[in-house]
């Protein structure tokens, strides 16, 4: 376990920042956590764990200690006829384990192809995409608590998952550190195609009968047509969460803008588009020398080169207060700002 000074992050976040730590270490199991907490170098340090750096922006270098949770593993701990209960290492990668659950036949995360990032994150802000989330197969996770050492279990109702939130976004935020995640995948799956253009793609694939691996491989080709790949483009996904507004106001934006895309989540609330306000608002495409709004995806912020954290920050400030003047909706990040 190699402890590194004044470390580049450049690597280790997807926008591509060149910001920096002053320690870094990487950790590959439970022993090698428990013996970081026991030095005394870092007792009173700041402490930022990193899994793929895919939802996080380096608006400043980081004054403390970035561990970077490197934990593998997969083992089927429970099966019968009908499931499987997978326990996954923290620091698997998210998408190799969703083709790995796809090669086996096993359902519930196909929908999740392509997400970057970890496994141990994929809880933090309840992953979700085409029509799922992490929290419809989750079993329960294992933490490290920072403040006692002690190993806590969280079950589903534990982590209080939401829309892009759990509680580790909230109250228990930063106390935790997520070792590995249980998930319950369906020996025999069905599909969940009601989302968007997946119905679509596969229709134009002639594919009637569609299985996992088809539903996995159309959502990666509708991902791939409209979000910027990382080892391309420097970007975190959506920068901002789809804000829900009660139908009220709803109705009030439509006198204005009749054609806005929101989908229902509630019998009194919708959730808003973001990318489609912000598109709305002139912002697509948008560039700031060397950074500005991703020209296929408003809800995309992109670094084209050697753009600083603080810059696409400030665009973001930026955008927020223009959605707010134009539409009187808050936008709220999704990224996690350092
Ligand atoms: P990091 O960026 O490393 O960390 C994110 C946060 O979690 C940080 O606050 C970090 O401190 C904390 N953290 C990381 N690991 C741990 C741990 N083990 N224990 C405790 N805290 C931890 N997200 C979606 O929900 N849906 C999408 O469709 C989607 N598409 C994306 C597309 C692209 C092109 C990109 C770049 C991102 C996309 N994202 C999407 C966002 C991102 O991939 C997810 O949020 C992912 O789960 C982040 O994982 P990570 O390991 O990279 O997190
Ligand atoms: N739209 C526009 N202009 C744009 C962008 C979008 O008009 O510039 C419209 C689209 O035409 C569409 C609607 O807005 O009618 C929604 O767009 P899209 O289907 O691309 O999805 P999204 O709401 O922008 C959300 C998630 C994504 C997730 C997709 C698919 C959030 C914040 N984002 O995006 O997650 O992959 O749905 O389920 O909920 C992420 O979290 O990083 C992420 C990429």
């Amino acid at each position: 376990m190699k402890i590194h000074e004044n470390f580049k992050l450049i690597n280790h976040n997807t926008f591509g920042v060149d910001a920096s730590s002053k320690y870094f270490i990487k950790i590959k199991s439970e022993a090698e956590l428990n013996a970081v907490f026991k030095l005394k170098q870092f007792e009173e340090t700041e402490i930022l764990i990193l899994g793929g750096g895919s939802n996080i922006l380096f608006t400043q270098n980081f004054n403390g200690l970035v561990i970077k949770n490197e934990i593998k593993g997969k083992k089927v701990i429970a099966e019968t006829n009908s499931f499987v209960n997978l326990k996954i290492g923290a620091g698997e990668n998210w998408h190799k384990l969703v083709m790995y659950c796809v090669d086996n036949e096993w359902g519930g995360i196909e929908n999740l192809s392509l997400i970057p990032g970890n496994s141990g994150t994929a809880p933090m802000q309840n992953i979700g995409a085409y029509g799922v989330e992490i929290k419809d197969t989750f079993v329960e996770l294992e933490a490290f608590e920072i403040a006692s050492g002690k190993i806590v279990k969280f079950s589903k109702s534990d982590c209080k998952f939401g829309y892009r939130e759990s509680i580790f976004k909230n109250e228990k935020k930063n106390q935790f550190i997520i070792l590995n995640i249980t998930l319950k995948l369906h020996k025999n799956p069905n599909v969940n195609i009601g989302y968007g253009d997946v119905i679509k793609v596969l229709e134009s694939q002639n594919i009637k009968k569609p299985n996992i691996k088809d539903v996995s491989k159309a959502i990666i080709h509708i991902r791939n047509s409209k979000l910027p790949n990382p080892k391309e483009i420097g970007n975190c996904g959506s920068f901002f969460k789809n804000p829900v507004i009660d139908q009220k106001k709803l109705e009030e934006i439509k006198k204005d803008y009749p054609e806005i895309i929101y989908y229902p989540v509630s019998k009194t609330h919708v959730k808003i588009a973001a990318g489609w306000l912000i598109d709305k608002a002139g912002w697509k495409g948008k560039t700031f020398g060397n950074y500005g709004v991703h020209k296929k995806q408003a809800l995309v912020l992109v670094n084209y080169g050697n753009a600083e954290g603080q810059e696409l920050y400030e665009l973001s400030e930026k955008i927020i207060t223009d959605i707010q003047n134009k539409f009187k909706i808050t936008l709220e990040r999704e990224v996690n700002i350092i």
